[in-house]
């Protein structure tokens, strides 16, 4: 476990930048992979905003941040993961394009080293499956924002091995979050349990049950969540809450996780949410 101290990043999303953020803060040297130049741009800025905010705030010193920053390197190979003991993988949700990674992984990485996925809802056993060590695959989920949200849903898949879990709830613990295991089942525990609250709300507000506003503060006001589902929904992107509830719907074959025809509408009409300025709210 305290070998544990070169950490690979694939993708540099809004995931992956705070996983990365995450790890540099917690002493590991962290290295980000993405084929996009400007994609690695814009985590380095969205790091050095994300910790500048902490130091401000004086919950991080100035020199930790400088620690922190010094830790993170940034590049468009696969290859600077040979030397990692632990990868995490954020990349596009699509199963083809993580299984594909995940063989990569496999060929460029250590024998013994997990490999982890941050899906939010693709298979973690048809990950495992890609590669010649499934009992060292796991799902590590992060929430959004990364640096601020203590959860890591971890993923048992079919192969998973005890060890490989053990070794990764003590990483979660060692960045200071608290880890919490899940059965690879559609949604897993989180989106099995949020995607259908965010649909109900979107069904109600397309039955016109109450406004955005009025949904929002009946949840915010009434059952202290700190956004409303609409809120919520906008800031995770509605194109992957559907996309989200099509593998609840589809995995689960259950008519309850059907996507509101109104969520269908607005992916369609490409207001995503705070992403194009344009969801269930304006931005
Ligand atoms: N780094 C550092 N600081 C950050 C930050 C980051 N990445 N993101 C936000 N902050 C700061 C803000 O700038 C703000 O600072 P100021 O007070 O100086 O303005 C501060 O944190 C608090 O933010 P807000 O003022 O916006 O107020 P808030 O109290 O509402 O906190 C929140 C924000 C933590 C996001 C809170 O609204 C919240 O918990 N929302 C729910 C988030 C949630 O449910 N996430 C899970 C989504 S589901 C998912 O991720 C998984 C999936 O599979 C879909």
């Amino acid at each position: 476990m305290t070998d544990i101290n070169t950490i690979g990043v694939v993708g540099a999303g809004t995931m992956g930048n705070g996983i990365a953020q995450v790890f540099a803060q917690a002493g590991c040297a962290v290295r980000v992979v993405d084929a996009l130049p400007a994609a690695l741009d814009r985590a380095k800025q969205t790091i050095e905003r994300s910790l500048a905010k902490f130091v401000e705030k004086g919950k991080l010193p100035a020199a930790e941040r400088d620690a922190a920053l010094a830790r993170l390197s940034f590049g468009g190979s696969l290859d600077a993961l040979a030397e990692a003991n632990f990868v995490v993988e954020a990349i596009v949700e699509e199963t083809g394009a993580k299984r594909a990674l995940f063989a990569d992984l496999d060929r460029i990485t250590r024998p013994g080293v997990i490999l982890s996925s941050n899906t939010s809802s693709i298979s973690i056993t048809a990950l495992g499956a890609a590669t010649k060590r499934p009992d060292k695959v796991l799902g590590m989920h992060f929430m959004n924002p990364v640096p601020l949200m203590t959860l890591v849903e971890l993923v048992r898949g079919q192969a998973t091995s005890a060890e490989s879990m053990q070794t990764a709830m003590a990483l979660c613990r060692r960045l200071g979050k608290t880890p919490v295991e899940a059965a690879d089942y559609p949604g897993f525990i989180s989106n099995r349990i949020l995607m259908p609250m965010i649909n109900e709300a979107i069904c109600a507000l397309m039955e016109g049950v109450g406004s955005p506003e009025a949904i929002d503060t009946v949840m915010k006001l009434g059952m202290n969540h700190p956004m409303g589902p609409l809120t919520l929904a906008d800031f995770i992107g509605l194109d992957v809450c559907l996309a989200i509830l099509e593998v609840l719907h589809q995995g689960l074959g259950d008519p309850k996780y059907r996507p509101c025809p109104l969520l269908r509408r607005m992916v369609a009409a490409g207001h995503l949410g705070r992403k194009t300025k344009r969801g269930f709210y304006e931005y």
